[in-house]
């Protein structure tokens, strides 16, 4: 008894704290974030990457739009998609756009690897 205590002491902590990644991660995908700053958080045209970007930043747009300010007609778009979030939601997606690193992009820039003298 004493050790299935033990266990659930040990792990359950464990367990609770790094979910908020995958939380994150889904939640992206769920509310349709994807759509427009891509599937790999990457961006595209009007829409800004995000991947990688420092947190702090990341939540204190989210906030801004989600209380409805924007600076330019541009951003209202985001305003729909950043009402319904919560604090813990916010928390969520911005701890995963954050860690998150766009593979493709590390893909591309790891293709450039040369070997021996270049074949000469
Ligand atoms: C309909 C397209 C669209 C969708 C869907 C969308 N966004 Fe955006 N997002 C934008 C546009 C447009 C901007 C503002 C670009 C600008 O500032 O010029 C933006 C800006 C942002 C910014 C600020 C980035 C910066 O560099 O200023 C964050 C953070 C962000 N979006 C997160 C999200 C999250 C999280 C979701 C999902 C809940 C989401 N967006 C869904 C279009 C979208």
């Amino acid at each position: 008894m004493r050790f299935i205590v033990l266990f659930f002491l040990i792990f359950l902590p464990l367990y609770t704290a790094t979910p908020l990644y995958e939380k994150g991660e889904r939640l992206y995908f769920q509310k349709g974030c994807n759509g427009c700053h891509g599937i790999h958080a990457e961006g595209m045209t009007a829409y800004p990457a995000l991947a990688n970007r420092a947190k702090g930043f990341l939540t204190y747009k989210l906030k801004r739009f989600r209380d409805k300010i924007s600076d330019n007609q541009q951003q209202e778009m985001m305003i729909p998609f950043a009402t319904g979030l919560s604090d813990e939601e916010i928390d969520a997606l911005t701890t995963f756009l954050h860690a998150f690193v766009n593979v493709t992009q590390e893909e591309y820039d790891s293709s450039y690897e040369v070997w021996g003298d270049g074949g000469s």
